[in-house]
């Protein structure tokens, strides 16, 4: 099964513009308790960790990055570029955001408050994490 899950959401545009309705347990398959959004974004890339419990949707509102996804054994990417796609991001992941285009606005809707708890922030943990959980 793919890493790379992604959603269409609501799109209401017209001759006058795009709009998009984004609603808790509708199109986003939780609760959405916290949002933060990336922007004035560098060369440099982001994210680097994985979180234990929490789910989360990508949605690039303008310009452009490019996510990779690591489960332990296999690594997918995707470019977001699109306002009306979101990228569910749930599970033990990795994730990676790298190629942030300089206009990028990049918003995530999370289901759960900021819990520095819920990081793994180091690669060797994730994976000894990935392995106690396919042992289980
Ligand atoms: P971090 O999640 O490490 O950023 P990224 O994965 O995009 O590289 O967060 C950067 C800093 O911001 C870190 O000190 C934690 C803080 N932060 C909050 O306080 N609340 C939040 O909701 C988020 C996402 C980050």
């Amino acid at each position: 099964m793919s890493l790379i899950k992604l959603i269409n959401l609501p799109s209401f545009g017209d001759d006058r513009g795009g709009l998009v309705a984004i609603e808790s347990n509708q199109s986003i398959p939780f609760e959405v308790k916290r949002l933060y959004y990336i922007f004035d974004t560098t060369d440099k890339p982001r994210g680097f960790h994985a979180h234990i419990d929490l789910k989360q949707v990508a949605i690039c509102l303008k310009g452009s990055c490019r996510f990779i996804l690591d489960n332990g054994s296999t690594k997918e990417e995707i470019t977001l570029d699109d306002p009306t796609r979101g990228l569910v991001v749930e599970g033990l992941i990795w994730r990676e955001m790298h190629d942030f285009s300089y206009d990028c606005v990049l918003l995530v809707l999370a289901s759960e408050h900021y819990s520095e708890q819920d990081y793994i922030r180091n690669y060797d943990e994730f994976q000894g994490m990935v392995e106690r959980r396919n042992n289980d």
